[in-house]
C-alpha cells in the first residue's frame, strides 16, 4: 500500500510563553482567526477546521508537533502499523488532547529533531463563522502549507519521511546563505510541492538554526492577502526576516515574518500544483528569482548563528533511526 496523496498537514502545535505578542502577530498582522478556549490555551484557524494552529503555554518558543491529517482509516491504520512494525513507541492521545486539536482519532509516535509526529482522521468544524483579516487561505488537499527544517542529517530525515508517509522527492535547491553552502530537499505527501523542506549544508555538516523549525509555510488565498498583511507585520512592529520574493521551485510569491518565538512564518501566494504525470525533479540554483532580500539581521545576529551551528558539532541529531532505516542519498 502507498499512502502518497493520503496525507495532508493538518495543524501544528507551537510552545510559547508571548500569547499577547501571538494573538497580536497571529490574528492582527497575518490576519488569520484567533480563539482562546482557555488561558494557557491559543488557537488560529484559517478554514473551516476549529484548530490549525494550537499554542500551548510553555517555555520552548518552537513548534513542538506536526499534525497530519489520514484520509481514511485503512491508511491510518497502515501507516500505525509501520511504526509499530519497527519498534517505534506510539500511542494513543487522550480525548482531551484530541479536542483542543479539533480532532477525531489521534495518535502519536517520534519524529526526527525532537519534532512529534501526531496523525488524526476528521478534523471537526463546529461550523462557527470565520472573523479574520484575510479573505481565506488555500488547504484543502494540499493542506494547510509547509515547514522547512535545518537538519545535519537530511538522508535519514528523507528515508524518515519515505517511511512513514511515501513521502517523494519534489527538487533540490543549491543556495548560499550567511557565507553557507546549502542544500535544501523538498519532499511532498499530496499535490503540494512540498509539505517538508530539509536545509542541510554541503560539507561540514551544522546547524545554525536553534528552533527545530526554521520557518513554516501558510498560502494566502489573494495577492491583496499577501500585501495587506505585509503591510500589517511592518506596522504593528514584527520583524521581517525575508521581504516579498517569489521562489525558484515552486513558483511562490511570498514574504518572511519573524514569530514572537524567534522563528519565521512565511506567508505565501500562488505555488504551482505538482501534476504527478510529468513531474521531473531538478535542481534550482538560489531560492528565488527575485526579493527575498534579508531585512536587519545585525553582526550579533549572525554571530549568535555561527557560536549554535559550532555547538551543533558536538551535539548528535536524532532521527529516529528505526523508521530512517539507512537514509535515502541524493540522486
Ligand atoms: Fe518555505
Amino acid at each position: 500500500m502507498n499512502v502518497f496523496g493520503a496525507v495532508h498537514l493538518g495543524y501544528l502545535v507551537i510552545e510559547t510563553q508571548k500569547f499577547t505578542d501571538w494573538h497580536r502577530f497571529g490574528r492582527d498582522a497575518i490576519g488569520m482567526h484567533a480563539d482562546e478556549p482557555d488561558s494557557g490555551t491559543m488557537r488560529f484557524r484559517l478554514d473551516e477546521n476549529d484548530c490549525r494552529f494550537l499554542l500551548r503555554w510553555g517555555p520552548a518558543e518552537d513548534v513542538t508537533t506536526l499534525g497530519w491529517q489520514i484520509d481514511d482509516h485503512e491508511t491510518f491504520d497502515h501507516i500505525l502499523n509501520r511504526v509499530a512494525d519497527r519498534g517505534v513507541p506510539l500511542r494513543e492521545a487522550s480525548a482531551e488532547e484530541a479536542a483542543l486539536r479539533g480532532v477525531e482519532r489521534l495518535w502519536r509516535f517520534p519524529g526526527p529533531k525532537g519534532l512529534t509526529q501526531e496523525i488524526f482522521t476528521n478534523p471537526l468544524r463546529s461550523g462557527r463563522p470565520l472573523s479574520m483579516r484575510a479573505t481565506g487561505f488555500v488547504t484543502g488537499e494540499a493542506g494547510m502549507g509547509h515547514v522547512a527544517l535545518t537538519t545535519t542529517r537530511p538522508e535519514q530525515l528523507r528515508g524518515y519521511y519515505n517511511t512513514v508517509f511515501d513521502a517523494r522527492l519534489s527538487d533540490y535547491i543549491d543556495e548560499t546563505i550567511s557565507g553557507m553552502k546549502l542544500k535544501i530537499r523538498f519532499l511532498r505527501v499530496n499535490q503540494r510541492h512540498h509539505s517538508i523542506a530539509l536545509a542541510a549544508t554541503r560539507g561540514l555538516r551544522l546547524d545554525p538554526i536553534r528552533t527545530r523549525v526554521q520557518h513554516l509555510n501558510i498560502q494566502v488565498a489573494g495577492l491583496d492577502d499577501l500585501t495587506q498583511s505585509y503591510q500589517r507585520v511592518q506596522e504593528l512592529g514584527f520583524g521581517m526576516a525575508l521581504s516579498v520574493g517569489q521562489h525558484t521551485n515552486d513558483r511562490e510569491l511570498s514574504y518572511y515574518a519573524r514569530t514572537p518565538s524567534g522563528f519565521e512564518f512565511e506567508v505565501g501566494w500562488n505555488p504551482i500544483v505538482v501534476d504527478e504525470t510529468t513531474w521531473k525533479p531538478t535542481t534550482h540554483q538560489g531560492i528565488s528569482i527575485w526579493g527575498h532580500t534579508p531585512v536587519g539581521q545585525t553582526i550579533l545576529d549572525k554571530l549568535t548563528q555561527f557560536a549554535r551551528a559550532a555547538r551543533s558539532l558536538r551535539e548528535r541529531e536524532d532521527t529516529v533511526p528505526a523508521l530512517a532505516e539507512d537514509g535515502i542519498p541524493d540522486d
